[in-house]
């Protein structure tokens, strides 16, 4: 049984003292079954690992660069978020990918970055509605796995995010059965380019306008483990709603 995995990205939002009192509101009620994550903006990342400190709440980070150190203005390493405690890392998030227009070949050496310094990689594949009315999800996903390779060997280490870009964002979700299918897809291509074993570990998150009254449907598929939520992860009452849907799972 793999263990649920419920994350939020806070994207470009909060103000330092929201993201504090947010941080404090999720550590309090964390529960113990499921694993739980924040993904506050780089700015705050010090004062949010400091009010959950203690907790079961991971601290994460939404990008990353991905050389050690260096002449590289702007960016951050992955040894400055170990640093401050970042447990888990995003890479290929939707907003990178089309809003940033970050490259598969970016993404992946960020990707290996993340792993290779010991972090949890959050990987994120997703497909567009053209990409979708056109039929080609399943192949466009499995590009994306091309920027993952065997050196991420310990299947705890990471996991997958599927979010349709289509649903990030706009209140319409993906289908419990949509989701469904991408999923199994997913672990499927885990097993051909891993092995089963390797597959059957590895969580496969959902992201996409998940909120606690669509959670519950969505994580009983069987291979939906969990949920990476962005506009519901501001309010610790939502984001805590989704959590419970999570621990349903579980139990
Ligand atoms: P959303 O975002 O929950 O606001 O749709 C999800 C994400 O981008 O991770």
């Amino acid at each position: 049984m793999r263990t649920p995995f419920v994350a939020g990205n806070w994207k470009m939002n909060t103000t330092k003292s929201t993201a504090v009192d947010l941080a404090k509101g999720v550590a309090k009620s964390a529960a113990a079954t499921v694993d739980i994550g924040i993904a506050p903006p780089f700015v705050y990342l010090d004062a949010v690992g400091q009010a959950i400190a203690g907790s079961r709440v991971l601290l994460g980070a939404q990008d990353v660069y991905f050389k050690p150190n260096g002449a590289f203005t702007g960016e951050i390493s992955v040894e400055m978020l170990k640093d401050l405690g970042v447990r888990f890392c995003l890479a290929g998030h939707s907003e990178r990918r089309h809003v940033i227009q970050e490259p598969g070949d970016l993404i992946s050496l960020k990707a290996h970055a993340i792993y290779a310094g010991g972090l949890i990689l959050v990987h994120c594949v997703g497909e567009t509605i053209d990409q979708r009315e056109a039929d080609e999800t399943l192949p466009v996903v499995r590009r994306q796995f091309d920027e993952l390779s065997e050196k991420i060997s310990d299947p705890a280490r990471l996991i997958v995010a599927y979010e349709p870009v289509w649903a990030i964002g706009t209140g319409r979700n993906a289908t419990d059965a949509q989701a469904q299918e991408v999923h199994a897809f997913l672990r499927q291509e885990l097993a051909v380019r891993w092995n089963k074993d390797f597959a059957d570990r590895v969580r496969i998150v959902y992201g996409g306008s998940m909120k606690p009254d669509n959670a519950g449907a969505l994580m009983n598929q069987a291979d939906v483990d969990g949920g990476l939520i962005g506009g519901a992860s501001l309010k610790a009452d939502s984001f805590l709603g989704i959590v419970a849907a999570a621990e349903k799972k579980r139990a």
